[in-house]
Order: structure tokens, then C-alpha cells, then sequence
């Protein structure tokens, strides 16, 4: 963390890429000359007190940030992205997205509905927000340049390294708050603090009230944390896996085969997240757990084949076994199910025969088509798709590998088959 009393803006812009740089420099010229009040708020700010790299950043302007927004816009002649019933707007440079807001306060009507939204100040702005360590903000205009606000502890609590909600009705205000309090605490290896804890645990109820989209889209972000497993460990122990659905389940196995799924096939292993937190999955629980977390459909049928593939695991333990076979026992079902299985089986026998399936014999077909067989006399029907069938099965055994040795095959395939 930054030293106290150390140059905030300074340090803001280092850890800035250049677009944002000059963005972030643009605003804060612009609301000095307009005599508008801006901030840097929220998780850039804990990123900056934290020393780490900013992706993206978010600004508050007491007043409207819809016209700073759009002065910034003509300056770089590009475009505003607004949202005029929520103040906000986008202005993009390179892959650098700079959020302006408009400083809001919010009352929650019902638990888990989204909040309404007046206008109001940056101390109102900051002590509506989730939990003290993004409630923090630093000042961009004039005199104040530089100066940290934290009305709510935060600094201290990043040097504590503790995640603490604002006040005891946070998470029934928005649940989805459960969901971060996890990902925050493993993503930064800080602990929920002993208050929030027990806030949770009480009110992970109200998890019940928020929607598919919203709880899916948590758990996309939780996905593309580095190491989902303790995030995902972390719901568990707090009973909120459970309170979404009682088909989610987690533990330390799983967590562990999270893990394998990465080493066995990196840019597969997220597909293998789903199946993974359902790996209990009843196949009669298989509709309202799709539903409750909005599941894609490809999603929701490496969902529905855990049953099956879980039952397959017992046919793929002997030693030797040709490839044709693996082929035709594991194909059937969806690779995000098969790499489910791999990572969670104990036989090592299982695992490198999926994995065998997934990196390369899944892709193993002949070089001859249908065309090939027609122009080698045969007539269209059945008969070309079981002689392309029998070459397969060569080829994954190993008894084929050439173009020639393929249309040898093919060529006694027809005259035998055609008898
Ligand atoms: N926020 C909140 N309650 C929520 C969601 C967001 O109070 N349910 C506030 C927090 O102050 C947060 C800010 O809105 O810092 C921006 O939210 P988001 O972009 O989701 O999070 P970041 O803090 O930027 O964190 P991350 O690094 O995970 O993107």
C-alpha cells in the first residue's frame, strides 16, 4: 500500500494506461474549469491504495456528469456512450473505458429490486456503497486535487485487510452484495469482517429476490477471478450456494478439481465451472437450477449430462482400451462434462483417457468425404456413411494414416460392404 500522505494523483497515473492517463487528466481540467467537483470513486481507488494495475476507472461528478461527459467527448472527437435516466455515461480510448456518474444517493424500495436514484452528494454517494474499501474517493478538481475521501474507515480496513459492509441492512438491500463480500475477500486474501459475517449469514435469504441475469452475471465475475475455487469455497461455508439452490455445491474436493480442470485444458476450464458446482445435480433438479441462474443453453446441457457422465466413469477404468472405444463411450455427452469428470476422478486411467478424447481424438476424422467415395464408384446412400464410420475407427486405432492408406480402406470397404 501507498505510504500515507503520498502524492494519490501521482500514483493514480502511473498505475493508468496512457488513454486513461490522458482521460482521467481531461476530466480533472475540465470540472476545475467549469467549477464542477469530480472524484475518482469505488474500485479504482481501493486499487490504487492497493498498488494495483487500473483497467478501467469510475468518476462521480457532484452536479451532471452527462455535460462533463460530453465536453470530454467533443475534446477527443469520439463518442459519449450516455444513459440519461441513470447520469451516466462512457467515453472510451483505445480499450479504456472511463465510467462518469452522476453523484446519487439510493433507496431500495423492496430487498433485491434495483435502487431509486436522486441526485446528491459525494459523502451520500460513498456511504450508499457496498463495503468501506470501495467506499472510498479521491478528489480531481481544483484546490482539493489529490485529497482522499474516506468517511466510512476504508483505508484503515485495507490495511486490516477486512471487508466490511456499511450498515446491517446492506445485503438485505442487495444481495448480490453476499456474492462480492466472497470475491473480494479471496480475491484480495482479506477476511469478512466478524459483523458482515454474521449479516450474511442471516441474510443470505434475500438472495431469493434477486434475479437469474443478476446472480449468473456475479457468478461470470466470480469465474473470471484467478482462483474461483476460494471465492466458490467461501459461498459455501456461508451457506449462500445453498440458499441460491440446493443442486450448487462446493467443497474442498471440488475446489481442488477446479483447479486440475485448469492445469488439464486452460482455455477449456471455464465451460467446466458449472458442471462442476452441480457435480450433485438430480436429474429432475436440472430445469430449476437452469432457471434460477440463467443458464445458457450449452450451459444447461453440460448440466444435464452430469448424471450420465458421472455414470460412464466405471467403463473407462481398464488399462488398455482402444481409442474407437474411449471414442465411442465418452463422444455422446458435451467436452465441458467430460473435463468435469477428468478433473474430479480419482483414477488416473479415467482422467488421461478423457483428456486423450478432449485434446486430440475428438478432432481425429478421416481426410476422405462422401465426395471422395462417390468419385471412387460408390452410390449415394447408407453405405458411405458406415464405410466413412469404419475409417474413422482405423484411423483411431491407429491401423490408417495416410490419404492412400485411407482410400485403400475405403476402396475393399466398398467392394466387401456392397456384396
Ligand atoms: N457497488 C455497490 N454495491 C453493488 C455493486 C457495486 O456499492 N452491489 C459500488 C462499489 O462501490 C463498487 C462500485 O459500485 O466499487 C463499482 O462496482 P463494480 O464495477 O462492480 O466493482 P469494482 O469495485 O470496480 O470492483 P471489481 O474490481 O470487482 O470490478
Amino acid at each position: 500500500m501507498s505510504p500515507p500522505g503520498a502524492n494519490l494523483l501521482a500514483n493514480l497515473f502511473d498505475l493508468l494506461p496512457p488513454a486513461g492517463r490522458s482521460l482521467v487528466d481531461q476530466v480533472a481540467t475540465l470540472a476545475s474549469e467549469s467549477g464542477l467537483t469530480a472524484y475518482v470513486v469505488g474500485g479504482p481507488v481501493r486499487d490504487l491504495l492497493l498498488g494495483r494495475d487500473l483497467l478501467d476507472v469510475d468518476i462521480v461528478v457532484e452536479g451532471d456528469a452527462l455535460t462533463l461527459a460530453a465536453s470530454l467527448a467533443d475534446l477527443r472527437s469520439v463518442k459519449a456512450v450516455r444513459h440519461p435516466q441513470f447520469g451516466t455515461a462512457t467515453v472510451r480510448a483505445d480499450r479504456f473505458a472511463l465510467d462518469l456518474v452522476t453523484a446519487r444517493s439510493e433507496s431500495y424500495e423492496r430487498p433485491g429490486a434495483l435502487p431509486s436514484v436522486s441526485p446528491g452528494t459525494i459523502d451520500r454517494d460513498l456511504r450508499r456503497r457496498d463495503f468501506s474499501v470501495n467506499a472510498m474517493a479521491v478528489a480531481l478538481h481544483g484546490p482539493r486535487r489529490g485529497e482522499l475521501l474516506d468517511p466510512t474507515g476504508g483505508e484503515a480496513d485495507l490495511r486490516a485487510g477486512v471487508i466490511r459492509a456499511l450498515h446491517e441492512g446492506s445485503f438485505r438491500d442487495d444481495a448480490t452484495r453476499i456474492l462480492r463480500a466472497a470475491r473480494y475477500e479471496a480475491r484480495f486474501g482479506f477476511q469478512i469482517g466478524s459483523d458482515t459475517g454474521a449479516w450474511i449469514r442471516r441474510d443470505r435469504t434475500y438472495l431469493d429476490a434477486i434475479s437469474g441475469a443478476r446472480i449468473h452475471h456475479e457468478f461470470v465475475r466470480t469465474f473470471e477471478e484467478a482462483e474461483p475455487e476460494r471465492c466458490l469455497l467461501r459461498l459455501s461455508n456461508l451457506g449462500a450456494l445453498k440458499a441460491i439452490h440446493s443442486a450448487l455445491t462446493f467443497d474442498s474436493d471440488r475446489a481442488r478439481s477446479l483447479g486440475v480442470a485448469r492445469l488439464l485444458h486452460q482455455r477449456g476450464a471455464r465451460s467446466a465451472y458449472w458442471p462442476l458446482l452441480a457435480w450433485s445435480v438430480r436429474p429432475r433438479e436440472v430445469e430449476t437450477l437452469a432457471s434460477r441462474v440463467a443458464l445458457r443453453r450449452s450451459q444447461t446441457e453440460s448440466i444435464r449430462a452430469v448424471p450420465k457422465v458421472r455414470a460412464i466413469e466405471s467403463h473407462l477404468t481398464k488399462r488398455l482400451m482402444r481409442n474407437s472405444r474411449i471414442v465411442e463411450v465418452v463422444s455422446p455427452y458435451p467436452a465441458a462434462t467430460l473435463l468435469t469428470l477428468a478433473a474430479m476422478t480419482e483414477s488416473s486411467e479415467v482422467r488421461d483417457k478423457i483428456v486423450r478424447y478432449l485434446r486430440r481424438l475428438r478432432r481425429l476424422w478421416p481426410v476422405l468425404n462422401g465426395d471422395d467415395l462417390l468419385a471412387m464408384g460408390a452410390s449415394e446412400g447408407p453405405l458411405i456413411g458406415q464405410v466413412l464410420k469404419r475409417i474413422r475407427v482405423a484411423k483411431l486405432d491407429g491401423e490408417v494414416s495416410s490419404r492412400a492408406d485411407e482410400t485403400r480402406l475405403a476402396e475393399r470397404l466398398l467392394r466387401d460392404l456392397s456384396r
